[in-house]
């Protein structure tokens, strides 16, 4: 929760901000506190989310002697990252617009062993009632231009706080550790500011990302064929 100190920082600066005039001070106040409420409540979330497919991985380990997460990885957005997206969209600075237009301020990313592990959580998740499937996008079935490959869901989920229950969106990106390999290095060398992407070099990256998703089919094979499985 380090970026509460960002708006608890701007708290204290917002004399400066505000000048002497007592309302526009108190709309302040006001606006930066519910930053701060939507902070936690998004958090929260994510929480949710993350108790969940912990309780998951731990039952498979139980009943299959395997854990088909290797990794989970959560982030919430900054409020640098929000306020720029805000007005990058023209959208008003305040928390409510935040809440109707940003469903990605809570992310969660969930690492794989086999693509089946991927289809089976996204099978489990959506048996929980009380999550809400918003979005679902399937970047495994259709990869996307790049050759990204993820399985992307925005689940709405509740969170239970000390007055009342609130809901709230989480994007989930599941991924096996092939295509987080892929993922992670692409975006590094492509955001990196000083980066030529000519179209020979986005079309070499297509290309390894393909024999990475043969090298997933084959090791998915391998493992059923361990595993007797049909
Ligand atoms: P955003 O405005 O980026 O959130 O787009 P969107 O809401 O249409 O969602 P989309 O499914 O296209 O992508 C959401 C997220 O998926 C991004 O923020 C990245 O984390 C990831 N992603 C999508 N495309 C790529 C890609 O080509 N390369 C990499 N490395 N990541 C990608
Ligand atoms: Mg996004």
């Amino acid at each position: 929760m380090d970026d509460m100190n960002f708006y608890i920082e701007s708290m204290e600066n917002l004399p400066a901000i505000a000048g002497s005039n007592a309302s526009a001070r108190e709309a302040f106040e006001r606006t930066f506190f519910e930053f701060i409420q939507l902070q936690h409540l998004y958090n929260s979330a994510i929480e949710v989310v993350s108790t969940y497919l912990t309780i998951l991985d731990n039952e498979f380990q139980v009943n299959f002697q395997r854990n088909p997460i290797h990794n989970i990885e959560s982030r919430l957005k900054s409020p640098q990252s929000i306020i720029g997206k805000l007005q990058k969209k023209g959208l008003p600075l305040t928390p409510e617009a935040a809440r109707k237009n940003l469903l990605d301020m809570a992310g969660i990313r969930v690492t794989c062993c086999y693509i089946s592990d991927i289809y089976a959580i996204v099978e489990m998740l959506g048996r929980r009632d009380d999550f809400v499937l918003i979005k679902s996008k399937d970047y495994i079935k259709k990869p996307k231009e790049s050759g990204y490959r993820s399985y992307h869901m925005i689940l709405s989920v509740p969170v239970y706080t000390s007055t009342r229950k609130q809901y709230a969106p989480v994007e989930i990106q599941i991924r096996t550790i092939g295509m987080d390999f892929w993922a992670s290095l692409e975006h590094q060398l492509k955001y990196k500011p000083s980066a030529a992407i000519t179209p020979e070099i986005s079309e070499e990256l297509r290309e390894c990302a393909e024999k990475i998703a043969e090298t997933d089919l084959r090791m998915q094979q391998i493992f059923m064929q361990i595993n007797d499985i049909e």
